[in-house]
């Protein structure tokens, strides 16, 4: 624990009276600043993920002032960092691509520069994992601070949501129920405010995570983006993370196997993304700890989902935060938590929560009358995920949970694309739609085409869930029976690359299994015959993801990013 500013990281830069010193020393006075608003004080990274083409972060410039004003409040020195804005709108070929990007950036930063402690701006689904990844690896005091979710969307008189009703609204459009103009107004109103989708989908799942995981302010991650508290949520963090570099609080400290099962359990309360498991468990990985999803199974077993908040439920993040919030929703399952879990604030969740109540029983629900008695979350093995997949039952219609029937097989997504509405296409309600290389590498990138488009001759038949399974993930914000995460993926020669038109497919959510009905004689023959795709790419950073990436069960970190030897401390000169 540093007692004295000599004992500081930063003062390495800015104590030393040699050459080297009068250089750090001088530079920060070329920017206007005193020697005594840096030296011997906590110098505060406020990492900031703010893009002019991200719109979930379009408020973080302003909420990085925020942060300074409680830094400078507490005896610290803030720097602003920008950081990879990973957009999920707008980054191709996924958003997902990037997220070991920023982690590794993230790292990076906090370890070359002269920086004490971190506040860490993000919202937008992957920068939230990325961001904490790469504090976690590096190790030194660090608060989440997180973008919030944006109003409620308006059209009509109805509220939208992000996502959900915009895969809604689309459907209903290729069905011929709704109007070209009245598509044009859902357009203009689902989006309206800063902030990032107020689904639960990842982003609002995520932020709940690192809230639950003891990294947030407590009740954070509900706030949304242009309430007036969160700018005091802003400042609170600057000034929080100032204490929090005297004492040494550290990621290490707050991150063990209990805050995990405390946010595998919020996880199923809240009904969250499926995006959560590959994000808890490459989080996880970089703590050292081993989060196999069998962990999530168990969990989701005993925990009843109580946040009513699409897609699994009918309200938002904005109704949330006014039904009392993330503390609230805890306050439900308090005995299925580890209550002496440290946070960042110095104190226990339990302590965190205590005072907390649900105001409206609707939005937050009782125990006795949940959305669904267990979690939302199920993981499937069987011959066609020998390494696991993911289904999120509580977005499914129940009656596709136990089915068998006939594959619709694409090879790809612009196979999916050309065929998918075609008059000749091969299938009916009873069909299981089977996309392959959406994996990991095969995407590359995992991206979310989970959800397939249900063919249009059947939209306008009225189908509106299918059993569909893929090595992609799903946005937060979809909904249907979607079998997601199939591992190892079909890329790499699992055997979701061996299934062929026509083949049975058996999905028995009752025993967890996902099985393609073929025999292991006909498995065999069809992998001896399978050819390995060739690589997407062949330079720079898309090379090094396609040769270090892991598999979705694992995480999808990088195998020489998870935990390690520790890396060294720059040498200053
Ligand atoms: Fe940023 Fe949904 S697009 S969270």
């Amino acid at each position: 624990m540093p007692t004295k500013p000599e004992e500081l990281r930063s003062h390495r830069w800015f104590g030393s009276n040699d050459f080297t010193g009068f250089s750090h020393r001088s530079r920060m006075k070329q920017m206007g600043h005193r020697l005594e608003d840096f030296s011997g004080k906590p110098v505060i990274a406020i990492v900031n993920t703010w893009s002019e083409i991200n719109p979930c972060h379009q408020h973080l410039r302003e909420r990085a002032e925020a942060v300074k004003r409680g830094v400078w409040q507490a005896g610290g020195f803030p720097v602003e960092v920008p950081a990879l804005s990973i957009t999920e709108t707008y980054m191709r070929p996924s958003p997902m691509l990037y997220r070991n990007l920023l982690a590794m950036e993230t790292e990076e930063l906090l370890r070359g520069l002269p920086i004490d402690g971190a506040v860490l701006l993000g919202g937008c689904d992957k920068t939230t994992p990325g961001l904490l990844m790469g504090a976690i690896s590096m190790n030194i005091p660090a608060i989440y601070m997180p973008a919030g979710p944006m109003l409620r969307g308006n059209w009509n008189g109805q509220f939208l949501g992000s996502g959900t009703d915009l895969r809604k609204y689309w459907a209903e459009l290729c069905a011929g129920t709704i109007s070209e103009q009245e598509w044009r107004a859902i357009e203009d109103g689902i989006a309206r405010s800063p902030g990032f989708c107020m689904t639960m989908g990842t982003a609002s799942t995520m932020t709940a995570m690192a809230e639950s995981l003891g990294m947030t302010l407590p009740g954070a991650s509900s706030i949304p983006a242009v309430d007036s508290n969160h700018p005091r949520l802003a400042v609170n963090s600057g000034a929080r993370i100032v204490e929090m570099v005297w004492e040494d609080l550290r990621p290490s400290t707050i991150l063990n196997r209990a805050a995990f099962e405390n946010a595998i359990t919020v996880d199923m309360a809240i009904g969250g993304s499926t995006n959560a498991i590959i994000h808890l468990v490459a989080l996880a990985g970089r703590c050292g700890l081993k989060l196999e999803l069998p962990a999530f199974e168990q969990i989701s077993e005993r925990v009843p989902v109580l946040a009513n908040i699409r897609p699994s439920g009918a309200y938002l993040m904005e109704d949330f935060y006014y039904a009392g919030g993330l503390r609230a929703l805890m306050s439900q399952i308090r005995d299925l938590l580890h209550l002496d879990s440290i946070t960042v604030n110095g104190r226990t969740l339990g302590e965190n929560i205590a005072d907390a109540k649900p105001i409206n029983p609707d939005v937050i629900r009782p125990r006795a009358n949940p959305l669904s008695r267990t979690g939302g979350t199920a993981i499937l093995f069987g011959n066609l995920a020998p390494d696991g997949a993911v289904i999120k039952t509580s977005a499914a219609d129940p009656r596709l949970l136990q089915h068998t029937g006939p594959a619709v097989v694409f090879r790809n997504y612009q196979d999916l694309e050309e065929r998918i509405n075609r008059e000749d296409l091969n299938a009916t309600p009873d069909s299981v739609l089977v996309l392959q290389n959406a994996g990991p590498l095969g995407g590359p990138g995992m991206p979310e085409w989970g959800m397939l488009p249900i063919p249009q001759k059947l939209l306008k038949q009225g189908v509106r869930d299918m059993v569909r399974i893929s090595d992609a993930r799903m946005s937060g914000t979809a909904y249907g029976a979607c079998v997601l995460h199939v591992a190892p993926e079909s890329y790499v020669g699992g055997p979701l690359a061996f299934v062929r038109e026509g083949d049975m497919i058996s999905l028995d959510l009752k025993n967890r299994r996902l099985d393609l009905l073929i025999s292991e004689e006909e498995m065999n023959r069809r992998r001896a015959a399978w050819k390995k795709p060739a690589p997407r790419y062949l330079r720079g950073y898309g090379a090094l993801y396609l040769e270090r990436v892991t598999q979705a069960n694992v995480g999808c970190d990088f195998d020489f990013l998870e935990d390690g030897a520790p890396t060294p401390e720059p040498e200053i000169h």
